[in-house]
């Protein structure tokens, strides 16, 4: 009989990391180690079978990626072949404070560095996630082919529909203290080791994580407001792609079985829009009455600033069913 291969995914009480765990799960082929930085129940443990008894690959599921020695003792000891890591730093406001980021930088950026060399160490292949915000919110307006020069007049430009936003090769400029911090992570990894996959999303939707104070994402924040609001109103800015968990996890599963060149990608679920515009498909889907009015950013000041335009561009895997689709399914269950 064949071993099954040994994956390990960090983060695993995360709205990504539980997705994760419940694909790679589903095939047999994989035995799944799931880690969290706080020990996960042990009843509803992944690791258990179905008759309660400890799988046979059981290990202590508590970890904090920021203890360099322990995790790499961790990892050395049960020598995965596969490390995710969708353990994360993810509160882009609070990170502006000085004491939060220094926090942050460790979890997002020095953290994914010590992942990288305890995967180097045993040959594993790290897949670990990314943000949008590594953008300014400034792409680059492709010219058509052809045109020298960028007036955006000579009749070149008549029938020339390019995709604007950020391809993978792009170049990163943060503009907010969490998105520097994420950016530290790819360069750490990228440092280190070649076999990495850096899977880069933006506006993460899908079952809420399992911490007690985990952050409802912004479609429950929103559905609440329009049950209990008779107008809502909402920033009609920001224009990038939602991602659904499941779907961003099965896809990275696709990304690993296939053996997928090394190196960047976008995940993302297709049709970009802005909160605004988002909302106004979340309340035709629910049926929700309420009347949405769009506004600026101005109306609802944060400390972190948020790149205006952060479309994230795959050119690399086949693209994700629309977010409306996926949203659909989503208020289904
Ligand atoms: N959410 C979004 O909209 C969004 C957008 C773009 C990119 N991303 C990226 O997508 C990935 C997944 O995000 P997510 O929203 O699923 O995150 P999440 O729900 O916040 O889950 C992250 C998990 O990691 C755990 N964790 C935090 N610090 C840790 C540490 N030092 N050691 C071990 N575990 C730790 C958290 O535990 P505690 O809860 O106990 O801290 C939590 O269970 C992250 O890389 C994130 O940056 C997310």
């Amino acid at each position: 009989m064949n071993k099954k291969e040994k994956i390990v995914i960090i983060g695993a009480q995360g709205m990504l990391g539980q997705e994760l765990v419940k694909v790679f799960k589903r095939d047999k082929e994989y035995a799944v180690f799931a880690w969290d930085k706080k020990e996960i129940d042990p009843v509803r443990s992944p690791l258990r079978t179905r008759n309660g008894k400890r799988s046979k690959w059981f290990t202590s599921n508590g970890v904090d990626i920021t203890q360099e020695k322990k995790v790499k003792n961790k990892i050395s000891k049960l020598r995965p072949s596969v490390i995710i890591n969708a353990a994360a730093y993810n509160a882009v406001d609070k990170a502006e404070d000085a004491k939060e980021y220094s926090f942050a930088k460790k979890v997002n950026g020095l953290a994914p560095g010590y992942l990288a060399k305890a995967a180097k160490e045993i040959g594993a292949v790290l897949v670990h996630y990314s943000t949008d915000y590594v953008f300014d919110g400034n792409p680059d307006i492709p010219e058509p082919e052809g045109c020298a020069h960028a007036c955006s007049s000579c009749n070149l430009h008549e029938t020339f529909q390019p995709a604007i936003g950020f391809d993978e090769n792009a170049k990163p400029r943060p503009i907010s203290k969490y998105g520097r911090s994420k950016l530290t992570g790819e360069k750490e990894i990228r440092k280190i080791t070649k076999k990495y996959y850096i899977i880069r999303l933006s506006k993460l939707f899908g079952k809420l994580a399992k911490a007690k104070d985990a952050k409802k994402s912004f479609f429950d924040v929103m559905l609440e407001a329009g049950k209990k609001n008779k107008v809502v109103k909402v920033v009609d800015e920001e224009t990038s792609c939602f991602t659904y968990a499941p779907d961003l996890a099965k896809k990275t599963k696709e990304i690993i079985d296939s053996k997928k060149p090394f190196g960047v990608y976008h995940i993302v679920n297709s049709e970009p829009c802005t909160w605004y515009e988002a909302v106004l498909e979340l309340y035709k889907i629910a049926k929700i009455k309420a009347k949405v009015i769009p506004v600026s950013a101005t109306e609802f000041p944060r400390p972190a600033k948020r790149p205006y335009y952060s479309v994230l561009l795959n050119t690399k895997l086949n693209p994700l069913r629309s977010y409306k689709e996926a949203l659909k399914e989503y208020l289904k269950k």
